[in-house]
């Protein structure tokens, strides 16, 4: 008898698991249900996922789902899309039906935008095109083109100089040192002035920074901590704009009759105060704190970061980046951005670390705005689209070695830059591509190569007391993939 009951608690017991197990295997593929792993109800594919580096486990299940399958993370679900095919389709081809951005479910995002006012949050509208335009023309200034990106980079680069001789053959972590610096580029660009670190309105941009970081990682430890972080960013918020405001009317009184004003901070201003803009200070606070603090911030210092590891490591890169330096600029001037065409391998090393580090791996999601389809499967109205741009990155089906740094893969027989048709350029889209482009691309790549560039002419980096893994699929993932922390000895050349 008491076996008997024994089984029907056992019966009972598997059917109530089965009722919440589903299978886990690879579910049908029909135009409405994209390849999926089935998971748990309720949990969907949580459970399988590593939640902090989730564009890892995507890349595992490219292999058996395919370029194009669904995920289930509790009631949000997704769209990954991983080979380059795919998401040259949704980005470029059909990139106005990919060109929507979330609201649903992204609480976090909701508040540190201020309820999507910013760039990269709002939906693909005529704010978001005329709030792009002024930034753009800003970063630019187009027909003096590349000078304003030098004279904002220069000033930052001969800080970082002076910091890394200071540092006397020492070894060290330069993350401080490259963070403040970088951060610096962006508040000239805003302002017209670089700040230290004790001062004020410096002091409540980086807290804003590093705390939206904090409150948008991908890590689901401290959520209590994350909802004060995210009430502290509200006050900060409006905090810096006023303080911002203050500084660009004090600016004003210091522009020379005549002189242009350069300050994005005024462009914003101007155009806030035009007739019909349709613009709002909501709107002008979120830019500036997150589309040009946060983004031009994390993921600029963390690639210099990164090339500092491994250039630590590499030794051979690092003799033929000094070999082109030494030949082309010499010692007696500083690097120009006129001299890329001249250093093609500085300029293969670049895209190498862009490729190799992908340090926005799944880029900002999308949200598909019509039905559409996408290499034969149909993606609904309304889905949150992810681009596994590390997947294709590091592809080992089209990349040879993946895992290794090798800046010659973007060069020619004859040691030129490959052209941007070549397939190697072509898989290579660390900043996206399309209507929701990177606004930062033009700026990022001439900083990173004057600052590569400048680092090499004066320095040898060399491994310092403490290392960490430079291997893409080692990095830690908090808003961008970013590198553990490390040190290096920065030896000053003879020849400077
Ligand atoms: C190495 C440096 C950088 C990398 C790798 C990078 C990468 C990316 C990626 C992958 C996206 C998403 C594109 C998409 O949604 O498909 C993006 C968007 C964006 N980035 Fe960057 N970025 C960098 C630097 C910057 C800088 C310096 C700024 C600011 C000046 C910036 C501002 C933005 C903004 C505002 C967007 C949203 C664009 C939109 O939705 O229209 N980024 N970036």
């Amino acid at each position: 008898m008491e076996i008997c009951w024994m089984s029907v608690v056992y019966s009972l017991a598997a059917i109530a698991l089965s009722a919440i197990w589903i299978w886990k295997g690879k579910g049908p593929a029909s135009k409405e249900h994209l390849p999926h792993y089935r998971g748990w109800l309720v949990f969907g594919n949580l459970f399988q996922v590593r939640r902090e580096r989730p564009e890892l486990t995507f890349s595992e299940w490219t292999k058996d789902l395919g370029p194009v399958f669904s995920v289930k993370l509790l009631h949000n679900q997704f769209i990954v899309l991983s080979s380059f095919e795919a998401i040259y389709e949704a980005l470029v081809t059909k990139g106005n039906s990919f060109s929507g951005r979330p609201t649903k479910n992204v609480f976090r995002a909701k508040v540190i935008s201020d309820h999507f006012s910013n760039i990269m949050r709002l939906q693909a509208n005529q704010t978001r095109k005329k709030l792009r335009k002024i930034c753009h023309k800003k970063i630019k200034i187009y027909d003096t083109g590349m000078k304003r990106i030098e004279a904002i980079s220069m000033n930052m680069l001969q800080v970082l100089l002076k910091e890394f001789r200071g540092t006397n053959q020492t070894s060290f972590d330069p993350k401080n040192v490259i963070y403040n610096t970088v951060m610096n580029t962006m508040m000239t660009l805003l302002l017209g002035k670089t700040f230290t670190k004790d001062e004020e309105l410096f002091d409540k941009v980086m807290e804003f920074e590093q705390g939206a970081i904090r409150a948008l990682s991908n890590s689901g430890r401290d959520l209590i901590i994350k909802r004060l972080i995210i009430k502290r960013l509200v006050e900060l918020r409006s905090q810096i704009w006023e303080m911002m405001t203050e500084e660009a009317s004090r600016g004003d009184q210091l522009l020379k009759e005549g002189e242009e004003d350069v300050r994005l901070m005024s462009a914003l201003r101007d155009a806030l105060a035009e007739d019909g803009s349709g613009l709002t200070e909501k709107h002008l606070c979120s830019v500036i704190t997150t589309d040009i603090v946060l983004a031009g911030t994390s993921t600029t210092s963390n690639s210099l970061y990164l090339f500092l590891n491994i250039i630590s490591r590499h030794q051979e890169v690092q003799m033929k980046l000094q070999e082109e330096v030494d030949r082309i600029v010499g010692s007696g001037r500083t690097v120009s951005l006129t001299d890329r065409e001249d250093m093609p391998y500085t300029q293969a090393t670049l895209l190498e670390l862009l490729r190799y580090s992908s340090l926005v791996p799944l880029t900002v999601p999308h949200e598909s705005i019509e039905n559409t389809v996408i290499q034969g499967k149909t993606v609904r109205a309304g889905s949150t689209v992810l681009m596994n741009l590390y997947h294709m990155h590091h592809d080992e089906d089209f990349w040879e070695n993946p895992f290794e740094f090798q800046p010659e893969r973007f060069l020619g027989d004859d040691g030129g830059l490959v052209s941007a048709s070549h397939p190697n350029r072509r898989h290579l889209m660390p900043f996206g591509a399309g209507p929701r482009v990177c606004l930062g691309e033009v700026l990022a790549k001439s900083r990173l190569f004057l600052v590569i560039a400048s680092l090499m002419q004066k320095f040898d980096i060399r491994p310092g007391e403490v290392s960490a893994p430079c291997d893409p699929r080692l990095l830690e993932h908090g808003l961008v993939l970013s590198s553990a922390p490390f040190q290096i000895i920065a030896k000053e050349r003879l020849s400077n």
